[in-house]
C-alpha cells in the first residue's frame, strides 16, 4: 500500500482527481467506481473544475460502490440520486454510463449478482474511490464480511446508521437497514483503488487498516492485499500511524513522474 499524508481534505480531493485525469487522458473510456459519503467530495469539486478546464471525459463511465435497499427509486438520498447529483451531471455525463445496483428490486439477492456480473462484463473496474466507515468498512461491507466476498446485500451496523443519519434529518429511524455493497472480493478486482480518509474520528479506522493485522473485522484491512492500493490520508486522520515519518518521506522522494 503507498500512504500518502496531504495538509488537508482538499488537498486529497486534487490528488485524487489529478490521477483520474491522467488515467482518463491515457484510457478515456476508463470505468470509475465512485463512492458516495461525505469524504470523496473534495474529489468530485477537484475532477469538475478539470473538466471546466478542458479535461474530456465524455466517454468515461462510472459505476456505484453500493446501494441503500428499500429506499423509493429517485429518493433524494439513494445512492443512485446522490451519485447524479454529486457525479454526473456536475461532470456533464450522461446517466446511460452509469452503472450501479438497483437497491428497489424485488430479488435483491439476484440483482447483487446481477451486478457483479455487469461489472465484469463492462472490463472490469479501473479506479475504484474508496471512502472508510469509522468502524472500518469499505463499500458496506461491515466488520467480519468475508475477504472473499462478492457483491450481495449486508445488514448495516448500528454505528453506521447513526453516522448515516446525518443523511436523514438526524432521525436513525429513516435510515435503511439492508444495503447491496460490492463484496471486499469485488472491490479488490479493480485495476487502482484509492481510499481517502480526513478527520480525527477516521485515525483508528486509518492506523487499523494501515498497520493492523489483516482482518475481516477490519475490512478496509484486505487492501493489504491489493497490489496498488493508495490511501489518502489528511493530518488528523494519520494521528494514529506510527509509520507516518516514514510514509512522508517516501512520498517526498517520489520521483516527479511517478503517480499515486
Ligand atoms: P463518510 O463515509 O465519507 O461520509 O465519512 C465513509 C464511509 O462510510 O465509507
Amino acid at each position: 500500500m503507498e500512504i500518502v499524508i496531504v495538509p488537508d481534505a482538499a488537498a486529497g480531493g486534487e490528488l485524487i482527481a489529478s490521477a483520474i485525469a491522467e488515467l482518463v487522458t491515457r484510457k478515456p473510456d476508463a470505468l470509475v467506481g465512485v463512492a458516495t459519503g461525505s469524504t470523496p467530495l473534495p474529489i468530485y469539486t477537484a475532477l469538475t473544475a478539470k473538466v471546466a478546464g478542458g479535461l474530456d471525459v465524455s466517454r468515461v463511465r462510472i459505476c456505484q460502490l453500493d446501494e441503500y435497499v428499500g429506499l423509493p427509486a429517485g429518493h433524494p438520498e439513494s445512492y443512485r440520486s446522490t451519485v447524479i447529483r454529486q457525479v454526473v451531471e456536475p461532470l456533464g455525463l450522461s446517466e446511460a454510463s452509469f452503472i450501479g445496483p438497483d437497491g428497489t428490486a424485488e430479488d435483491v439477492a439476484a440483482e447483487a449478482i446481477h451486478y457483479d456480473r455487469a461489472l465484469a462484463e463492462a472490463g472490469g473496474v479501473d479506479f475504484q474511490i474508496l471512502g472508510i466507515g469509522t468502524d472500518g468498512h469499505i463499500g458496506f461491507n461491515e466488520p467480519c464480511s468475508s475477504l472473499a466476498s462478492r457483491t450481495r446485500i449486508k445488514t448495516l451496523t448500528e454505528q453506521t446508521r447513526v453516522d448515516n443519519a446525518r443523511f436523514f434529518e438526524d432521525d436513525i429511524e429513516q435510515v435503511p437497514h439492508h444495503v447491496i455493497t460490492q463484496g471486499i472480493g469485488t472491490i479488490l478486482e479493480a485495476r487502482h483503488v484509492v481510499l481517502l480518509a480526513t478527520g480525527a474520528n477516521k485515525a483508528d479506522a486509518v492506523a487499523a487498516t494501515v498497520e493492523g493485522p489483516l482482518s475481516a473485522l477490519v475490512p478496509a484491512s484486505a487492501l493489504q492485499l491489493h497490489p496498488h492500493a493508495t490511501v489518502v490520508v489528511d493530518e488528523a486522520a494519520a494521528a494514529g500511524l506510527k509509520l507516518a515519518d516514514y510514509f512522508r518521506a517516501t512520498y517526498a522522494a517520489k520521483p516527479s513522474w511517478q503517480s499515486i
